[in-house]
């Protein structure tokens, strides 16, 4: 079985991802990496400016049709897969389950003030504005919530493990 993280930009999927491999030993696939691997950028940044989001977008769509077949993976999701209904069926359709990590939009601020990695995280009034059209999609898709504003990653990725018998 497969375990989709989603959910807003800082919101923990990568570290929640790294804490389930250590726990489950299922492997990471981190979907920005081996988009920008794939097109031959260095980061999210060179990829927007050089590529387009459209080509993220894509490329997500991609992955998850590649992915979705295979076993045994946790897979970090970046904050915008929800917006192609396509990339969840593919996952959902083979038998994944999809946990959402909620975050506050204020938390997610404090995560993300020091870092300036994410194209779409520049302004934030643009970024709430984002948060709020989302977060009913993230709650649509998700199988599980977890609200990470309560619990430590090591926590949270201990209920996945307990909540699927994994
Ligand atoms: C995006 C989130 C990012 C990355 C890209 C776009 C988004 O991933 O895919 O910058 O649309 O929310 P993280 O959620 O890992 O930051």
């Amino acid at each position: 079985m497969n375990i989709v993280l989603i959910g807003f930009m800082g919101c923990g999927k990568s570290s929640v991802a790294k804490a389930l491999n250590q726990l489950l030993g299922f492997r990471v696939v981190e979907m920005d990496d081996l988009i920008c691997r794939k097109t031959k950028t260095q980061n999210m940044q060179e990829l927007f400016a050089k590529k387009g989001e459209l080509r993220l977008r894509i490329e997500e769509i991609a992955l998850a049709k590649k992915y979705a077949s295979k076993q045994n993976l946790i897979i970090s999701t970046g904050g915008g897969v929800v917006l192609n209904k396509i990339v969840l069926d593919y996952f959902k359709q083979a038998g994944a389950k999809v946990i959402f990590l909620h975050a506050s939009f204020e938390q997610i601020v404090s995560r993300l003030k020091a870092d300036d990695s994410r194209p779409l995280f520049k302004d934030q009034r643009v970024a709430k504005e984002l948060y709020a059209f989302r977060l009913p999609l993230y709650l649509h898709y998700a199988d599980e919530i977890i609200d990470v504003n309560r619990e430590s990653i090591d926590l949270i990725a201990l209920q996945i493990k307990k909540k699927y018998g994994l």
